[in-house]
């Protein structure tokens, strides 16, 4: 099948503006939105920039908007659109581009870094690891499965209006600590989430989970925290 694809482009050293160009390539149906950037970049236009890495989701390096939705370019199969042959691509919105597809994700890891994303447990280690009870594993099984793609930030209209808002996946990251039973810095994460550019600016949109390529219930998580917020007070 052919399909064509339109790419917005834009190279800030030299672009006053960004605009859309067309390619026209030859693929499956079972080919990934990924493998098509592929052949355009290797045997049409080495000047098209984007970012992939595993091309198995898992490093979360591919997140662009395909026909509108924000998800992963290697996840989406050209069959998976209701038999269209027309794509439009474009950057994940909210962040600055830097060039063609690349957007700069330093405000999304600069608010993942602000809610300590990393186990904390003062108390001397334990001989062999700190055991957890399944059942209490189970209440974090989701959240564990972030794999950083920024889909869900670059879909939240609340992130869109302010770029100070954490944003659904540092929140996600902190709710993955704050429920784990192991942890100890709960109140020190509850501080930062509860603040002004935290969890109440959540409005439950929604579209962070329609995008999210692990599918993580993010705002249930964000529910779940603003209720540990009111209930402990901080
Ligand atoms: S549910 Fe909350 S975090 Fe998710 S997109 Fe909506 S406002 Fe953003
Ligand atoms: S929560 Fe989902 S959409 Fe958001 S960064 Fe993690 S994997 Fe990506
Ligand atoms: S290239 Fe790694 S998630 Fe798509």
């Amino acid at each position: 099948m052919e399909v064509s694809f339109e790419i917005l482009r834009f190279d800030p050293s030299r672009d006053s503006s960004p605009r859309y160009q067309t390619y026209r390539v030859e693929a499956e149906p079972n080919s990934r939105i990924l493998d098509v950037l592929n052949t355009i970049k290797w045997e049409q236009d080495g000047t098209l920039t984007y970012r992939r890495s595993c091309a198995h989701g898992v490093c979360g390096s591919d997140a662009v908007v395909i026909n509108g939705k924000n998800g992963l370019a290697c996840q989406q199969l050209l069959k998976n659109y209701g038999g269209r042959t027309r794509f439009r691509i474009e950057p994940l919105p909210a962040f600055r581009v830097i060039k063609d597809l690349v957007v700069d994700m330093e405000p999304f890891f600069r608010h993942y870094e602000r809610i300590k994303p990393y186990f904390v447990n003062e108390k001397p280690p334990p001989e062999t690891e700190r055991l957890q009870d399944p059942v209490d594993r189970e209440a974090i099984d989701d959240a564990t499965k972030c794999i950083l793609c920024g889909a869900c930030t670059g879909s939240c209209p609340s992130f869109w209006s302010n770029q100070q808002y954490l944003g659904p996946a540092a929140l996600l990251k902190a709710f993955r600590f704050v429920f784990d039973t192991r942890d100890t810095a709960t109140d020190e994460r509850l501080k930062v989430v509860n603040d002004q550019d935290g969890l109440w600016r959540c409005h439950t949109i929604f579209n962070c989970n329609a995008c999210c390529p692990k599918e993580i219930d993010i705002t249930d998580a964000i529910s779940r925290l603003k209720v540990l917020a009111v209930q402990t007070r901080l």
